[in-house]
């Protein structure tokens, strides 16, 4: 979608949409109940599809560092996937992770960190990290290399990195929905009214059906969006969003001497992951590797790209 605009306005639209703030909400709900019981009645295993895909190939990190952690779910979910890990988040929206630790104190978990760093300018961790995760974040900055070399410098000597991007060929309802709004607000950085009308245009997806949520707004009194406006902004009025397809991915890691050890998820590395068709198969495989993997993107559409890199050893 166009050109990135500039780093503060990505800055400034975290600052008022932190994301993904459900597990935050959830806390706010529960502020009646006494704290030790709290953690019983919450959700923590979001974005489990992630942390399967995570597990299928990474066994024991001991230390993990989420970059970008934003309001801190996945880091959560992680500590408790990896219960022998330690975990820092590292996020540039203070707000966020304010929200990310009142959560991981509720859940007694002291085994995660977390520290305001901006990922475009010179980090100030330490490295030794087994496995970096950076999840929706580099397909919001200006310069994605940048950042990603100094993850890779992170890295301890066999660790590895998992990265989630935006996928182009499968995100065409989502950037018809960017463009709308832009056409439709003449201020292309007034996000709230941007939030509003994908309300009204009936662009939310309504996950627990719509005469359920139609209720829900009724006798909660709720703004339409109660599946959380940090999702809707992020989706349909974000400042910065670049998408990828498998040779851009391969470029990104590239230039940080990162090879890929596999995709996971919608896109696969493998097409026998995919089809068992012999005739499929056989002429997939036919193909040189980025040849492979652009039939296989070609056929599957993603519109995300999770994968395993790892420094290139050759
Ligand atoms: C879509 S959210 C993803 C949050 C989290 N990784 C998740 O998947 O739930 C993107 C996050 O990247 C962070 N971010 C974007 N640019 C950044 C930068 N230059 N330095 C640090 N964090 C950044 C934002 O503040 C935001 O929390």
């Amino acid at each position: 979608m166009g050109d990135p605009r500039d780093l503060d306005e990505v800055q400034s639209f975290y600052g008022d949409y932190p994301f993904p703030s459900r597990a935050w909400r959830q806390l706010q709900r529960l502020q009646w109940l006494p704290a030790r019981l709290r953690p019983l009645l919450m959700k923590t295993d979001y974005q489990r599809r992630v942390i399967r895909a995570i597990r299928s190939h990474v066994t024991a990190p001991a230390r993990i560092l989420d970059a970008g952690c934003g309001t801190g779910e996945l880091t959560i979910s992680l500590a408790r996937a990896f219960p022998e890990a330690h975990l820092l988040g590292i996020d540039f929206n203070a707000r966020s992770l304010d929200r990310a630790r009142s959560v991981a104190d509720a859940l007694g978990l002291e085994r995660i960190q977390f520290e305001v760093q901006d990922l475009s300018q010179p980090l100030s961790i330490p490295g030794g990290f087994d496995l970096i995760v950076c999840i929706g974040v580099l397909h919001h900055m200006k310069a994605p290399e940048f950042a990603l070399r100094q993850l890779v410098e992170r890295l301890s000597e066999k660790g590895e990195i998992f990265i989630w991007l935006y996928g182009e060929l499968g995100r065409s309802i989502q950037r018809a929905g960017l463009e709308l709004l832009d056409l439709l607000v003449s201020d292309s950085g007034d996000v709230a009214t941007k939030v509003d009308l994908a309300g009204r245009l009936g662009l939310i997806p309504l996950p627990r059906g719509r005469f359920l949520h139609r209720l829900g707004r009724r006798l909660r009194g709720l703004h339409p969006h109660w599946e959380g406006a940090a999702f809707v902004a992020d989706t349909y009025a974000h400042p910065c969003v670049r998408e990828y397809h498998v040779a851009s991915v391969l470029e990104l890691l590239d230039s940080a001497d990162l090879e890929l050890v596999a995709f996971l998820g919608q896109m696969r590395s493998r097409p026998e992951d995919l089809w068992s068709d012999p005739e499929v198969l056989r002429r997939m495989k036919e193909l040189p590797r980025e040849k492979m993997l652009r039939a296989i993107e070609l056929a599957v559409r993603p519109n995300n790209y999770q994968l395993i890199a790892r420094r290139r050893r050759s």
